[in-house]
């Protein structure tokens, strides 16, 4: 099976469960502080975010109050988006269950758009179908993020929380910039032990920052 139409079908819920209690905590996400303050010179531009792959919008909500925005996230767990609609009802910020490679949204229809840590778990074949969509719905002159793993060289291995699922850890910030079309404007190297880059490529995640040209020629 597709590995989105497994994390449709419960893994994604799955996902969520395991993490709520940290979920609850990110209003303070250290990748999101990054973002917020790479970003604050064109605040006043951006008026509209999306997150792919937000669980329960923990961190659209934090990236939306640094830079005063109306977000939409997207989310193949039901109860994830529930939750995370529940406590963002009064904000403006709507969650939408779904995946990457199909995007309910209009073309060039925000100013942001994140992968919030979700294109690992994509199928190889949903990858262009991912990212073409980020593209359709981002507006020229608008920024695109990126947080994921960032090793030296691109491997796969099993996801260890369900068999058949597999992880795929690469630098998917050179889709984009590989095109011409985007310019790598920041980047921040971490990892999962510590907030500040680390040696050992095989733990490194990042959070890219890219623009998307007005006009690349
Ligand atoms: C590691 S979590 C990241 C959650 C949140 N963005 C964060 O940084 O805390 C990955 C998320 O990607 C979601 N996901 C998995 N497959 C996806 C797909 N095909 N499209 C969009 N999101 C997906 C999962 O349900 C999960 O919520």
């Amino acid at each position: 099976m597709n590995q989105s139409s497994i994390f449709l079908e419960g893994e994604g819920d799955n996902y969520f469960l395991r993490n709520k209690a940290a979920l609850e905590v990110r209003s303070g996400a250290s990748e999101i502080t990054w973002l917020g303050q790479a970003l604050s010179p064109f605040k006043d531009k951006i008026n509209t975010v999306l997150e792919i792959g937000c669980s329960n919008g923990a961190k659209l909500e934090q990236i939306c109050g640094l830079l005063d925005a109306k977000g939409k996230g997207i989310d193949p767990s039901k109860q994830a988006v529930d939750e995370g609609n529940r406590r963002l009802s009064r904000s403006g910020t709507q969650l939408h269950v779904g995946t990457a490679s199909r995007l309910p949204f209009e073309s060039l229809s925000f100013d942001f758009v994140y992968f919030g840590f979700c294109l690992y778990l994509l199928d190889r074949q949903d990858l262009f179908a991912a990212t073409a969509e980020a593209d359709r719905v981002l507006k020229f002159g608008g920024f695109l993020a990126i947080t994921d793993f960032d090793p030296i060289h691109r491997y796969k291995r099993p996801y260890h929380h369900k068999d058949g699922v597999f992880s795929f850890k690469q630098d998917y910030s050179k889709v984009f910039t590989e095109s011409g079309l985007y310019y790598l404007v920041s980047k921040n190297s971490f990892s999962h032990r510590q907030p500040f880059f680390d040696a050992d490529g095989n733990e490194r995640v990042s959070t890219t920052l890219l623009f998307k040209e007005i006009d690349a020629y």
